[in-house]
């Protein structure tokens, strides 16, 4: 299948689920999320202390609620997704807060022919992206691309699946070995594939090495990669069930289940680089 007919297949995929997607999925716009279990920037500390007047770009962004938390606090900010379900979502969220955000609707391996940066000036101060990385037909060029329109100063921060979560979580049978990922092959990590009911593939979520990960930003032009965090899942053992959605950015019942895991084993990778 060509470029154009996956994307096309993409978007159908997440206009489908877009509504029970954000209705499923608990994400605050009082603090900014890298993934699902994990702590929020308010822990991790990886965005500017000063935010007033910064440009902000976000890739695959959903509801855009980091976005919309980056724009309370004085970004300017433009959102990007394929699915225009999506985006509706973010701007009713955007008017719900009563902040302004640009959106912007295709394919993020299109995003560069799609914005109009002539100057420095156009550029962004952040390029960042919560788990939609994984989506991109080829993460290294959307990256070097990505680069290009960034300041100088500038940061991109991206969380995408990590390898190691992408195995089997088994029992082991045996007391003392309890329970654990098997991994059949680190190398090539096996993709997140949906099927539809015919079993065709509809849209596939990709997991990378985190070696291959460091290399799309290292062999990038003019980044500094500043850190690369392999986060545990939140500890939550003095929190009540009920509450947890009030302490967690980005809370699923679905999630939860495999909290236990991410305790274990870190479900995303944190990359933070810079322009130099
Ligand atoms: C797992 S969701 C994450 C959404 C959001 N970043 C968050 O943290 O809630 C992945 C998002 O990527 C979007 N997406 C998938 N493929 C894409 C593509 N090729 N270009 C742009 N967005 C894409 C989906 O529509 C979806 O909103």
């Amino acid at each position: 299948m060509d470029q154009s007919s996956l994307d096309q297949q993409n978007k159908f995929y997440w206009n489908e689920v877009a509504e029970d997607y954000q209705e499923l999925c608990h994400i605050t716009v009082e603090n900014f999320h890298y993934a699902p279990l994990i702590a929020g920037d308010d822990f991790f500390k990886l965005l500017p202390n000063d935010l007033s007047g910064l440009k902000a770009l976000e890739i695959g962004a959903g509801g855009a609620q980091n976005s919309i938390y980056l724009a309370m606090n004085g970004v300017n900010c433009i959102a990007n997704d394929i699915s225009e379900k999506q985006l509706k979502f973010a701007s009713e969220l955007a008017e719900r807060y009563d902040v302004e955000l640009g959106t912007l609707c295709c394919p993020m391996d299109n995003l560069i022919n799609e914005l109009d940066i002539t100057s420095e000036e156009d550029k962004f101060d952040i390029i960042h992206s919560s788990y939609a990385l994984s989506f991109s037909s080829d993460p290294k060029k959307l990256v070097q691309n990505l680069s290009k329109i960034l300041k100088k100063d500038g940061i991109m921060l991206i969380s995408t699946g990590h390898p190691a979560f992408a195995g089997e979580w088994l029992d082991l049978g045996e007391d003392d070995l309890g329970e654990g990922m098997f991994l059949k092959d680190y190398f090539t990590p096996q993709a997140d594939t949906r099927y539809d009911e015919d079993g065709q593939e509809i849209v596939r979520s990709t997991f990378y090495t985190v070696g291959e990960m460091f290399d799309w930003f290292a062999s990038a032009q003019d980044l500094t990669v500043e850190r690369v965090i392999e986060p545990q899942a939140m500890d939550l053992s003095n929190i009540e069930y009920d509450d947890i959605i009030n302490v967690m950015p980005y809370f699923s019942h679905d999630w939860m289940e495999l909290h236990e895991q991410a305790r274990h084993i870190p479900l995303i990778v944190i990359i933070k680089v810079r322009k130099n």
